[in-house]
């Protein structure tokens, strides 16, 4: 089944009977993995308090476009850059025809216009409503510039009409925001990433490693499933779950993940080296706590292998990707890094920038292979991810 892990959902809600169901939709999104934000209207407040949606979310509901408060929390263009989807779901006649025009009189309005991500609606009014040749219109506009439209359905309405109007079912709108994001680009292909930090222990309570989160691999992996892809995903010590769908290997050490990776080589078409690997480890791993007993101790460190550069010098050489975090002359540096490692291509990442990169649920990065490069803006990991797949399968395409 098609799912939303790590993807952003905003949910807009406008003011229409069905706004009750947008409650069980927040939910249906959230067992699909999402990340559930949600704006509601004026109007939608009529029909449901943003407390629930609030509870259900697990988030503050955006309401106002002029509120100094909420811009200082997440403002109206923040928004529109965390969305992966914006779905509206109920959408009225009247935001439809809003939106239509492209007017920004509210927040809702306003987000669908800043923000980059795909537009779903779920249009839910009276049967006549929806008949109108001005409704009818509007949805046609809106379809042209590449709304997905989902229902409504037929069936007996709250105001006693019968006929096309009901929104579609919160599970249906679930499923409809999931598959949008499922395509065919790797069907097939087999793909092992590897992702977070390793572990390098001293003694059997310590050790040393870094702060990756292991987010960019994990989403890589998400959109790799997404694409189609046989996905392996091989992953140091980090604070999430596995993606659905893929086979998932846990590792602590370099060594164990070298390991890992090289007897799965010749089962694997695509290597993308996401890890943050210790570039040392302890010459030493002391079977007994280390006690403590002078001021100072010295550690003697030894250099770990080059997971990315063993694979790419493997007889199952697959298409390798690396990711280089590098503090200037990025791009430089990382095209010179993509040669000595012998690598198909490479992303790479300004770390001096630190609303980006590590920790963050963002990623702005500039994507090399041989003969050519792309920008990719800041933008969800997810976002950035499925970009990154998009750019490897059309470039294995070209290999092939
Ligand atoms: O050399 P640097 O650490 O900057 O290179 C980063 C790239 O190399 C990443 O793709 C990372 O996963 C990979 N790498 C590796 N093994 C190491 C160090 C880095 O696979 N020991």
């Amino acid at each position: 089944m098609a799912h939303l892990f790590n993807r952003n959902v905003l949910l807009g809600v406008s003011g229409g009977i069905a706004a009750y169901k947008s409650a069980e939709l927040v939910r249906q999104l959230q067992e699909l993995g999402a990340n559930v934000r949600v704006i509601m209207t004026r109007g939608a407040q009529e029909f449901i308090t943003p407390l629930t949606l609030q509870a259900l979310s697990s988030n503050p509901v955006h309401t106002e476009l002029l509120d100094e408060y909420a811009e200082m929390g997440m403002g109206h263009i923040e928004l529109a850059r965390w969305a992966d989807l914006l779905l509206i779901a109920p959408a009225t006649a009247d935001l439809i025809a809003r939106l239509s025009t492209g007017r920004a009189d509210d927040l809702l309005s306003t987000v669908a216009l800043a923000t980059a991500a795909p537009l779903m609606l779920a249009p839910a009014m009276n049967q006549q409503m929806w008949k109108d040749p001005a409704t009818t219109a509007n949805i046609g506009t809106l379809s042209v510039r590449g709304a997905r439209i989902i229902g409504p359905a037929a069936g007996q309405q709250a105001c006693g009409d019968v006929g096309l109007g009901r929104m579609e079912e919160p599970s249906t709108i679930a499923g409809a925001a999931a598959s949008l994001f499922e395509n065919s680009q790797l069907a097939g292909k087999r793909i092992m990433i590897t992702a977070g930090p390793t572990r390098e222990a001293l003694d059997p309570v310590r050790y040393i490693s870094n702060n990756s989160s292991g987010k960019m691999g994990y989403a890589l992996a998400a959109a790799a499933v997404d694409a189609g892809a046989i996905t392996t995903l091989v992953s140091g010590p980090v604070a999430l779950a596995p993606p659905d769908r893929i086979r998932f290997l846990s590792v602590q050490s370099a060594e164990q993940m070298l390991q890992q990776c090289i007897e799965l080589l010749p089962e694997c078409d695509i290597f993308i080296g996401c890890a943050a690997v210790a570039d040392y480890r302890p010459a030493k791993v002391e079977n007994q706590k280390i006690k403590k007993a002078q001021n100072e101790m010295t550690l003697q460190l030894v250099r770990n292998p080059d997971i990315v550069s063993a694979v790419a010098a493997n007889k199952y050489r697959p298409y390798t990707v690396g990711f280089a975090a590098e503090t200037n002359n990025v791009v430089a540096y990382a095209r010179d890094k993509m040669q000595r490692k012998g690598l198909d291509m490479m992303v790479a990442n300004d770390v001096s920038n630190q609303t980006i990169g590590f920790n963050s649920d963002n990623n702005a990065v500039t994507v090399l292979w041989r003969d050519g490069e792309k920008i990719l803006e800041l933008a969800s990991k997810a976002s950035i991810a499925q970009h990154i797949v998009h750019l490897i399968a059309h470039q294995t395409r070209k290999n092939n």
